[in-house]
């Protein structure tokens, strides 16, 4: 199971180590369970071809606002959008997971809602800055069972 991701100040990188962690945990406890190869995405990133699937994590970054009318301006995040949208590579998203600070109330995770959108991926989940062991369990369960309809 492939996750690409972006992290600005480390707390969806150290999420996606935790929860490809435990997807190692559970593949050596029954092979069935796949494990998680993880890709960061940032400015210096080269934009590839993706060949095969993968979910997108991003945080969300937004200049003001109240996410209903205004204040929609994506900042910092802006190179996964730019790699999602070369090539082909929207068509291998099976889905975006959203983080963010619950404290923005209508923007929280309003990023991962606004990809689902553009590239016709399913908004999967959300989790609160860095999650908590419950969301890790939640979460990969969620993407092992949206990775074998696919
Ligand atoms: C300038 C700034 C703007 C932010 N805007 C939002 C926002 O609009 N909605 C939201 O849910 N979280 C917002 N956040 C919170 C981040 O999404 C949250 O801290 C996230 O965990 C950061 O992930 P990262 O450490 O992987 O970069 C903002 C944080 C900063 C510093």
């Amino acid at each position: 199971m492939n996750i690409l991701y972006i992290s600005i100040s480390g707390n969806t990188r150290a999420f996606v180590k935790n929860l490809q962690d435990y997807a190692t945990a559970q593949h050596q406890h029954d092979q069935n369970h796949p494990e998680i190869h993880l890709k960061e995405i940032s400015e210096a990133s080269p934009e590839t071809q993706e060949n095969e699937d993968f979910f997108c994590f991003v945080p969300t970054y937004l200049e003001g606002g109240n996410g209903i009318d205004n204040g929609t301006e994506e900042i910092m995040t802006n190179a996964m959008r730019e790699y999602i949208e070369y090539g082909d590579n929207a068509s291998h998203c099976l889905g975006i997971v959203g983080s963010g600070n619950k404290n923005f109330n209508n923007q929280y995770c309003l990023t991962a809602k606004q990809y689902a959108a553009e590239f016709h991926a399913p908004f999967i989940t959300d989790y609160e800055l860095r999650g908590t062991k419950d969301d890790v369990a939640r979460i990969y369960q969620i993407l092992e069972t949206q990775s074998i309809k696919n």
